[in-house]
């Protein structure tokens, strides 16, 4: 699916995962493998509410680890957070972390990761980046209890301080492992599967349409584009529907894996200035943004978006790329109303006074550097205003 030629890449599989209903019994078993001692779980409340930070820390104890539980992770994960699991993790003398949760407590734990091999601030991570490298064995394992991030394989973490929200990356941010058990997810609730399910399409749609060429990227991309087009709108039909979670879960992976090997586009690269400066969910920031960017990209990506039409199924094979792409755009704009997720802007809390900051803050991000046609800081400014 690439339209420019691959001169060069690097392929290397990253790393272990455990994928299937009932896979999270094993955990104790695998930490012990990973040489831990002493856990901190790190989670959020609802995730607590739920009885599964229980149960996991059931599991930990039951092979003899010692477990500390640390359940303050919130919807935007800020500094506060992080600190507040650095300064447990380091008060407890843990030598494993075990994020268990959606995006936030992952990404939450990320910037503990980095926090403690770096000794740095968050903000001069994203002013200087990141060279350090840990100087102790990183035992850190992600358990998703939502099929959206792709955190809980990507390099990334997703990370607010008073000053700004921001992506940061490091090789060392991978999970030495990570455990998909479908059985996590089947109790969050529609509304949540469905804006979760929204950045599954969202990363596999940026993947398959991104700058950069990669085709382990492409296959991962299309299988999860594939399966969570299939099984996002069963898996908030009916949240109990095993094989729709399970789909959604490894479709959120393997988008996880082609976001690594390909990045994504400026659907995300104008989201993430908007969950900067307003406290809006990532998945209603990517509804709104979406058809907009699209329709945008239509000179550069126009074939490749009909490509993905056909895939799914919303297209018919002899039918005009054009003519394909916008049915992809409508049958993304259809789901996102189904899903009652916003349209506007403006809902989210954004003044158009916001506009030029937002703009610059879309410059600094690597996917919107990505996008298939390139996007500078006056159409960004010029989609934002279409979109306030
Ligand atoms: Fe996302």
């Amino acid at each position: 699916m690439a339209e420019r030629d691959i001169a060069a890449v690097d392929i290397t599989w990253p790393h272990q995962a455990n994928f299937g209903p009932g896979a999270i019994a094993a955990i104790g078993k695998r930490m012990r493998a990973l040489g831990a001692n002493r856990v901190l779980l790190a989670s959020d409340a609802g995730v607590a509410a739920a009885g599964l930070v229980e149960r996991v820390a059931g599991l930990l104890r039951a092979v003899g680890l010692h477990v500390a539980i640390d359940t303050g992770v919130s919807p935007n994960p800020r500094e506060a957070e992080v600190e507040a699991i650095l300064a447990l993790w380091e008060a407890e003398g843990c030598d494993a972390i075990v994020a268990l949760g959606g995006g936030s407590t992952i990404d939450a734990v990320k910037g503990a990761c980095l926090r403690r091999f770096t000794g740095r601030s968050l903000d001069s991570l994203f002013d200087e980046g990141i060279q350090e490298s840990p100087c102790e064995p990183l035992r850190f394992v992600a358990v998703p209890t939502t099929s959206g991030t792709g955190s809980e394989t990507t390099l990334g973490a997703v990370l607010k301080t008073p000053r700004r929200k921001l992506v940061l990356r490091s090789e060392h941010l991978r999970p030495a492992l990570t455990i998909l058990d479908p059985e996590l997810v089947v109790s969050l609730p529609p509304r949540a599967t469905a804006a979760t399910g929204f950045d599954v399409l969202m990363h596999a749609l940026g993947v398959l349409t991104s700058n950069r060429p990669h085709p382990i990227g492409e296959m991962v991309g299309a299988e999860a584009m594939r399966l969570a087009a299939a099984h996002l709108p069963r898996a908030v039909e009916d949240g109990r529907d095993i094989e729709a979670r399970s789909a959604m879960m490894l479709a959120s992976y393997l988008a996880g894996h082609g976001i690594t090997l390909k990045g994504v586009d400026a659907i995300h690269g104008l989201s993430t200035p908007v969950e900067s400066l307003t406290d809006c969910t990532h998945a209603d920031s990517l509804a709104v943004i979406c058809p907009h960017v699209m329709r945008f990209n239509l000179p550069a990506a126009g074939g490749r978006y009909a490509r993905i039409a056909r895939m799914i199924g919303v297209a018919a094979e002899g039918e005009p790329d054009m003519t394909a792409a916008e049915r992809l755009m409508a049958h993304l704009t259809g789901l996102r109303d189904r899903f009652g997720m916003p349209s506007r802007l403006g809902a989210l809390g954004v003044q158009p006074s916001m506009i030029p900051e937002l703009a610059r803050q879309a410059q600094l991000s690597a996917a919107t550097h990505g996008n298939a046609r390139p996007l500078d800081a006056a159409a960004a400014s010029a989609l934002y205003e279409e979109m306030v």
